[in-house]
């Protein structure tokens, strides 16, 4: 084993510092960022609304099965409760600006689908009172909650994928193509990073 202090000799023959330092617990959830950024629409009753959400993780493949997690103080937590259903909007760069602001406005207060410019179109699967999803979108995954587990100051909301759109120049032979547009990753505060165009194979 060799020790911390010591270099790893890279491929180019770059020697690469391996010199580790302690950080603070309080650090542990930016020790894992960027992370990607999606806009999750909810409905109950009249009320609509959109969250910017950053804490989301895919949970079975069979079923299918994406989860969203939640501060209880959220307003989309009350309407995700009461309905149990959910849609997972995936933003593009264009529209980085109303990415924010549904992250700092609450849907007690204001209608976001009306105050900062995005168009709600019905979904395909979650029925003619279900949460609609964004047009200015390019992603959809619409979702029907199966259990909503509470962890420490959050909520897990476990959902399964009833219905998954996008627009057509992202569809090749019936397969959705990642990587052809910009998405925007949160590195904690005001600032976010997006993904390079650039394929790598490896
Ligand atoms: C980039 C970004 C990511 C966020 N991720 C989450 C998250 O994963 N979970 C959460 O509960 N709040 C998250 N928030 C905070 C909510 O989006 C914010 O409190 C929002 O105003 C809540 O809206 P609502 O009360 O209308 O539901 C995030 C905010 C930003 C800007």
């Amino acid at each position: 084993m060799i020790t911390s202090g010591d270099s790893i000799q890279a491929k180019n023959g770059e020697k690469k510092s391996m010199e580790k330092v302690q950080v603070d617990l309080d650090q542990n959830i930016f020790m894992v960022y960027p992370r990607q950024s999606v806009l999750v629409t909810s409905r109950y009753g009249d009320d609509v609304n959109i969250i910017t959400v950053a804490w989301t993780t895919i949970l079975s493949c069979k079923p299918p099965m994406h989860g969203i997690v939640l501060s209880p103080q959220r307003f989309s937590h009350e309407l995700i409760s009461k309905s149990k259903k959910f849609i997972i909007n995936v933003p593009d760069r264009s529209i980085i600006t109303q990415v924010v602001q549904c992250g700092r406005l609450s849907g007690r207060v204001s209608k976001k689908f009306d105050e900062i410019n995005l168009t709600p179109i019905p979904p395909v699967a979650l029925g003619e009172y279900g949460p609609p999803r964004i047009a200015e979108c390019p992603v959809h995954v619409e979702c029907e909650v199966k259990q909503a587990i509470d962890f420490g100051d959050q909520t897990l909301f476990a959902g399964e994928v009833v219905a998954c759109s996008a627009n057509a120049n992202l569809i090749k032979n019936g397969l959705y193509q990642p990587g052809l547009f910009e998405i925007p990753y949160h590195l904690g505060g005001h600032q976010f990073v997006f993904n390079s165009l650039k394929i790598h194979s490896f």
